[in-house]
């Protein structure tokens, strides 16, 4: 069986999604995350972008064993410079360099001719690979660029030492027949490829990247470049979930196969979407809520005499919990906590466990029935964590509709309480605006948005909410039964990461 090899790109490209902007705590739960599901390359991000890029990179590269740790870098001496010193400590580093070829960008972006770009990408990753010995070259606009050109650069570019070529289709414009004719002629035709690893990366611009991934990996490619939930640039990269279930379920018509513990699936597209605040499509394949939800009658029938009847994939194979019977309650300890999470494939740092255990013991006097749903929401928004800058302590709201909606908070300061009262059009406008007076801070609300976790009258309220400061998206989270708490402590959470990121770049 061929293998496969999965290079992540959720904190590089995905990180390009609008309205993402991740800290380097998050980027370091993702980065072992993803080593934990098994990925063979995570792409951890584009030094050169910013101090903060840079850090995450290096912090990402002396923390992960497992998989190799890749960072972009422009064909430049520079940007690989900065690329090499950031991925320098990691186990098995990754300098991945990448240039424009296309006519387009030749002409519109660059200025530079086809024989020029060629001179560039063979000095750069001749000069990388100086400095290590695993260069992953990306012609950007691959598939838009004039194939024996790109058939004679890659030639080169391979002579110079690259171990990886990649060959994007940078804006999502190519069918599966065709992308896959590209990848063949390439493969085909390019001296000495057969040597090394060939990379698919497919935006989705379209909707084609996952079928384009797939038909490229049927036509030689051997590396598939993605990114969780199809995070990535506009309207993302290829779903990591979709390309890895599709080799799965498919294993013996492709003869394909990849390394990933598929089990760690669902968890993974449910730490992204909370830590980035970008949530999944209910009918999103594989990763939806309702993916594998039977509707019609006679489906629930089918399923129920015979679960393959409409059932390619079990829902447990890629770790989602079906059962949401009550198992746990309020006299049950850490121990058992601890215990039930494992049982369900949840493997978490013992301070997690206890962030963890703390919440889920607070919702026991609050809340009778306590479901698996209830315990999914408590670990993922523990993800959502930053230094407690601010702190909720009371609140108190009135409100209905012949009243004007009012709010008083009280909110920590180191070690001072910060007190404010005031109206709004609505209670959680009131209370918004009262933690802004209190903490004397602008606050620019981008989105707010409330889920209610499980069902019943005492159901969890999830709230996420958006802010933004200098271009920067700070996403907060926050559960409770009561909406208006729930509401200011999502507020707080991502002021707080605001605060975070403020104080890091004045240092
Ligand atoms: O889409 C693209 O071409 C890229 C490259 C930088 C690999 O993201
Ligand atoms: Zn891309």
């Amino acid at each position: 069986m061929k293998r496969i090899k999965i290079f992540d790109t959720t904190l590089r490209d995905g990180e390009q999604t609008p309205g993402v902007n991740l800290n380097l705590k998050e980027k370091l739960i993702i980065a072992k995350n993803l080593e934990a599901l098994g990925v063979d390359v995570i792409e951890a991000g584009f030094p050169t972008a910013s101090i903060g890029d840079f850090e995450s990179v290096a912090s990402i590269a002396k923390t992960i064993k497992n998989s190799t740790v890749a960072a972009l870098a422009r064909a430049t001496k520079g940007d690989i410079d900065r690329a090499y010193e950031a991925v320098k400590l990691a186990e098995s580093p990754r300098i991945h360099t990448f240039i424009a070829t296309s006519p387009i960008h030749l002409k519109y972006k660059l200025n530079m001719t086809e024989d020029q770009v060629l001179e560039r990408a063979v000095d750069m990753v001749k000069y990388a690979s100086s400095l290590c010995s695993d260069v992953e070259f990306s012609a950007e606009d691959a598939y838009r660029s004039n194939p024996e050109y790109l058939i004679r650069l890659f030639t080169e570019v391979i002579k110079a030492g690259a171990k990886v070529i990649n060959i994007p289709d940078t804006v999502g414009y190519a069918l599966p027949n065709d992308y896959g004719s590209f990848i063949k002629n390439i493969m085909d035709n390019v001296k000495g490829i057969e040597n090394i690893d060939v990379s698919v990366h497919c935006h989705d611009d379209l909707g084609m990247a996952v079928a384009n991934s797939l038909s490229g990996i049927m036509n030689g490619a051997t590396q598939v470049e993605c990114a969780i939930n199809g995070l990535g640039e506009r309207a993302g990269n290829a779903s990591l979930e979709e390309i890895v279930m599709a080799i799965e379920t498919r294993k013996s018509y492709l003869d394909m196969e990849t390394g990933i513990k598929i089990n760690g699936i669902w968890r993974s597209s449910k730490l992204v979407s909370s830590l980035t605040g970008i949530v999944v499509q209910p009918n999103k394949a594989i990763v939806g809520e309702n993916a594998f939800a039977h509707e019609s009658g006679i489906h629930q029938d089918g399923v129920l005499k015979e679960k393959s009847t409409y059932e390619i994939i079990t829902p447990e194979s890629i770790g989602k919990v079906q059962n949401n019977n009550i198992v746990l309650g309020k006299h049950s300890g850490r121990h058992a906590f601890s215990n039930y999470l494992k049982e369900n494939g949840i493997e978490m740092d013992e301070d997690a466990i206890n962030d963890a255990f703390d919440k889920f013991k607070k919702l026991t006097d609050r809340k009778k029935n306590i479901t698996w749903k209830d315990i999914e929401a408590i670990i993922n928004n523990n993800a959502n964590i930053a230094e407690e800058t601010y702190k909720l302590i009371s609140f108190q709201t009135l409100g209905g509709n012949r009243s004007i909606p009012t709010t008083t908070v009280e909110i920590e300061f180191n070690g001072e309480i910060l007190r404010e009262s005031s109206v709004g059009d609505g209670t959680v406008a009131s209370a918004f605006k009262a933690v802004e007076r209190a903490i004397n801070i602008p606050i620019k609300l981008k989105d707010y948005t409330i889920q209610s976790v499980s069902g019943g009258e005492d159901a969890l309220g999830e709230v996420t909410v958006k802010i933004e400061e200098a271009n920067n998206i700070f996403v907060g989270k926050a559960l409770s039964g009561d909406i208006i708490e729930a509401s200011i402590n999502a507020l707080i959470n991502a002021v707080n990461k605001m605060i975070e990121k403020i104080e890091k770049d004045g240092e």
